[in-house]
């Protein structure tokens, strides 16, 4: 057997902090290896309590601020599997591959545009020639299995909206500039998946397909740009570790005028955490040409007749939950000992508020509970504990991430007051009871990362 390549020391440190987020993940309920009871499936994970309120978290924040704050973006959700004649078109079944090289010794598959040397990166054994390998899942649709039933599963959101542009059109009574919006699972065989979630075969995308007049295409496809930059520095990632990158030419695709990535600086690297892409009229175009229906808007006031173009935004609710987490990890070095907290977003934390009655008895619970379900009311997940020391309990929420806990003390009983103290700042305020929704409403409002 080969022998293996060495790690420079900073592979060294980035595989020990990846380690330190897998295990966090797990122990804490973010993230599980999937069938692990069956010795798992490799690059494939199941999310936990925390995990899943991370993820819809992030969801509701793409949305909120995709959808629900624009008059003229509006969803849709379209089916996983479709007619395969869709990704002929789209040039998916003929050109969604990548080149694919397998070690000769330990059979390992490797992207061959991700090599840096011409041997195998686990084993350095000798490698094949590439060869390109189609990304998308193929299956069967109903009881027989042959060429006639094959379907896909689709590999990108994007294609439902472009099938749909007409019906969205039409029963929205929609004029470009506007857009479509669209999360849900996608599926990729991808030959290397790695780095945890950040590159799996099955995954969840947020993509958005803006339909503009075509001579606003580079007025929309800056906007968007800085739009969706700006979002994740707003939801409190460190703008030293974001960067745009735009593709070169040789890196577009042939339809496509101009494509940029947000790129975020892992502990593996610069890599993709979104892409915005001029896609022209292609699509509409294509699905015109192949079906016979004619994707394209007319105006009723100036007769005029034409296919829009098209700015997408396109990222990955698991990458963009992987990410918030990765760059909200600290580790603080306090008088007596090391806390590890998630300095999350309040508006992204799996967990908003954690309730404590000091100690478990003089009536403390009773009343930390209608306190709990007080805070319940306002739609944000709150969590109750009442085991071990105070401070171990604080200990634990900083390594959920959650942001506001809330003590309930012998005084609570008097005077309803209780004590908030901050994630971030470690800092104590007390505060009555009856202000507690609005005094916490307004953290969140004004939360700026320390
Ligand atoms: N419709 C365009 C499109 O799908 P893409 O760059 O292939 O573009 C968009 O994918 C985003 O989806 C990526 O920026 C990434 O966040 C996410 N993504 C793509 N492949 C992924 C994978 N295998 N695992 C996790 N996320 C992935």
């Amino acid at each position: 057997m080969a022998k293996k390549p060495k790690l420079t020391p900073e592979q060294k440190e980035a595989q020990e902090f990846m380690e330190k987020i897998v295990s966090l993940c797990k122990r804490k309920g973010f993230v599980f290896q999937a069938s692990e009871i069956y010795g798992g499936m490799a690059n494939t994970y199941d999310y936990g309590p925390l995990g899943v309120e991370l993820l819809r978290n992030v969801r509701e924040a793409w949305w909120k601020r995709t959808v629900i704050a624009r008059e003229n973006v509006v969803g849709l959700d379209s089916a996983i599997i479709q007619n395969p004649k869709v990704w002929e078109t789209s040039g998916h079944v003929g050109g969604f591959s990548d080149p694919m090289k397998d070690c000769k010794e330990c059979k390992a598959r490797h992207r061959a545009d991700h090599l840096e040397a011409d041997v195998c990166p686990i084993c350095g054994g000798e490698l094949t020639e590439a060869r390109e390998f189609n990304l998308m899942f193929q299956t069967n649709v109903g009881a027989l299995e042959g060429s006639s039933s094959v379907a896909y599963l689709r590999p990108e959101t994007a294609q439902g909206i472009f099938l749909n542009y007409l019906n969205v059109q039409n029963s929205a009574r929609l004029k470009p500039p506007f857009g479509i919006a669209q999360v849900g699972k996608s599926f990729r065989n991808e030959i290397t998946p790695g780095n945890f979630v950040f590159r799996t075969r099955e995954f969840e995308q947020a993509e958005m397909e803006f339909f503009c007049p075509p001579d606003e295409e580079a007025k929309w496809y800056e906007y968007w740009k800085q739009e969706r930059f700006n979002w994740y520095v707003e939801l409190g990632v460190d703008p030293d570790k974001l960067r745009m990158r735009d593709h070169a030419a040789d890196e577009l695709a042939h339809y496509s005028t101009a494509c940029a990535d947000v790129e975020y600086l892992y502990p593996f690297g610069w890599g993709e955490l979104e892409g915005i892409a001029c896609r022209t009229d292609f699509d509409l175009k294509r699905h015109s040409e192949a079906s016979n229906a004619k994707l394209m808007y007319f105006d009723p006031q100036t007769k005029e007749k034409y296919t829009p173009y098209v700015i997408e935004p396109a990222g990955g609710i698991n990458r963009m939950a992987l990410t918030f987490l990765i760059d909200a990890y600290e580790e603080e070095q306090l008088e007596k000992d090391t806390r590890i907290v998630l300095k999350f977003h309040p508006e992204i934390a799996p967990v908003t508020c954690a309730v404590f009655p000091l100690v478990k008895k003089n009536g403390m619970p009773e009343k930390a509970h209608e306190v709990e379900s007080l805070l319940r009311t306002t739609g944000w997940n709150t969590f109750y504990d009442q085991k071990g020391a105070i401070g171990r309990r604080y200990r634990r929420q900083d390594e959920d991430g959650t942001p506001f806990c809330i003590t309930i003390d012998g005084d609570t009983l008097e005077n309803n007051q209780v004590t908030v103290r901050h994630r971030d700042s470690m800092e104590q305020e007390t505060v009555e009871i009856a202000h507690l929704i609005g005094y916490i409403a307004n953290a969140i409002q004004n939360w700026k990362r320390s």
